[in-house]
């Protein structure tokens, strides 16, 4: 399972791809939002250069020629870029128009799995099920996640279930555990996932013994 990071920070990026555990990234205009939008495009060139593979950006427009003049600026912004367009029926036309040219499309704001099925059947490389947004209003976000792979799984489609929305690593275990193909994280989910109370308390526990040997902490090898 990929692990992209779900933000517009370079420095949460930079973080991530040193600790190996960035395969991507998706922005959003509310994360564009939060890093002062309007220096935008160097925050996007920026991005492209420091991901080592695929980065959502996404359209503003609503009708399908807005979205496709949009998206085709995005696509030569460089070769990760990939155009996040909204689920809707312009949304897919521009998706469909988009795969006929060989750009990529991440669908967004995926909601029930029918519309991951009608995203897919116009080619959407991916599609993005919030499933954080649906645990908020009292839905199960995760069981939409195993409805797309069985649909995916019965009809042999290719397009890529790209969990979105994500609020906790509980959300990245059962991802993984359906097969959902990425995951896309907020930086501070990210952080907590190598935690373990019993990591920390084993690690205390073996210094202090070293300690034992070597009051000074030197490692005599
Ligand atoms: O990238 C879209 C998605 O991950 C948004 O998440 O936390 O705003 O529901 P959130």
């Amino acid at each position: 399972m990929k692990l992209f990071l779900d933000t517009a920070n370079v420095e949460e990026i930079r973080q991530g791809v040193q600790w190996g555990l960035v395969d991507g990234v998706t922005t959003n205009p509310s994360l564009a939002a939060k890093e002062k939008g309007t220096g935008f495009e160097t925050i996007v060139k920026q991005i492209l250069k420091e991901t080592p593979g695929p980065v959502s950006i996404e359209v503003v427009a609503t009708d399908y020629e807005g979205m496709m003049e949009q998206a085709l600026r995005i696509s030569r912004l460089g070769d990760n870029a990939v155009v996040k367009i909204p689920m809707t029926l312009e949304g897919l036309r521009a998706t469909k128009t988009l795969k006929s040219k060989g750009i990529a499309v991440n669908c967004t704001l995926i909601f029930n799995p029918v519309q991951a099925l009608l995203a897919a059947k116009s080619g959407a490389e991916y599609v993005s099920p919030f499933v954080g947004r649906l645990d908020d209003i009292g839905e199960d976000g995760m069981s939409i996640i195993e409805q797309i792979k069985t649909i995916f799984t019965n009809y042999d489609i290719e397009t890529k279930i790209l969990v979105a929305s994500i609020r906790n690593p509980l959300h990245v275990l059962r991802s993984a555990i359906m097969g959902a193909d990425v995951v896309t994280i907020p930086f501070d989910v990210l952080k907590k996932l190598p935690s373990h109370p019993k990591t920390d308390e084993g690690l205390v526990r073996f210094l202090s013994d070293w300690k034992k040997i070597f009051p000074d902490g030197r490692f005599p090898l």
